[in-house]
């Protein structure tokens, strides 16, 4: 389950992220974390789902990390944090000890596009980088029959080319909701 301990870590990222937009700071130096209300679905779908293998393309400082750490303590899988900017992947790296989530996330420092045809089985996906790589990451991504991809900022930045990518899969299910940024849901066959 997310805990008062959990819930107020990413209290803190989500407060830092809105001031940090704020101030109009450069796409380089604010972060760009995940809306708190995002994490609690990802946490809860990666949980009734039972998901064992989880991955994220953009780990960042790690809104979604907590969230699905906390799932996979929960279901006793794994969580694979991709990120490719070091200094995030760091900060993440701390705040996941601090809440003795670390046993359930391995980290993988590097572009995803290299590491995902690496990775196997997976349950459960969240993609959360650059747009413009939403559909190439999607195609990459090896999931198991029945696995669920989740990509965030599909009504914020009106992703219209990957929403209809994913629903042109045969026999997958798609659904965008808005929650947060916009979530697109898809169930594959
Ligand atoms: C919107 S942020 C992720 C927010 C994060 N999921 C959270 O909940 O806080 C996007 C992140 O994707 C990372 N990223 C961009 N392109 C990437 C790539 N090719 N491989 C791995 N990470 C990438 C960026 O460095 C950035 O930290």
């Amino acid at each position: 389950v997310l805990t008062e301990n959990h819930r107020r870590e990413i209290a803190r990222l989500w407060e830092r992220k809105i001031a940090q937009d704020a101030a109009s700071l450069s796409n380089a130096e604010r972060h760009r974390n995940l809306h708190p209300d995002s994490a609690e679905l990802l946490h809860a779908l990666a949980v009734g789902l039972c998901v064992k293998r989880a991955v994220e393309i953009g780990g960042s400082s790690g809104i979604s990390t907590i969230a699905l750490a906390a799932a996979m303590q929960a279901t006793g899988g794994t969580l694979i944090s991709l990120e490719i900017e070091p200094r995030r992947q760091a900060e993440s790296k701390e705040t996941i000890a601090r809440l003795g989530l670390d046993a359930h996330v391995d980290y993988r420092l590097g572009d995803a596009g290299a590491a995902l045809p690496e990775i196997a089985d997976i349950g459960m996906a969240l993609i959360d980088c650059e747009k413009q790589d939403y559909v190439r990451f999607f195609d990459r991504l090896r999931m198991r029959a029945g696995g669920v991809v989740v990509a965030d900022n599909v009504l914020s930045h009106h992703l219209t080319e990957y929403v209809a990518h994913v629903r042109a899969v045969p026999g997958a299910e798609s659904i965008t909701l808005a929650v947060g940024q916009g979530l697109e849901i898809t169930r594959l066959p």
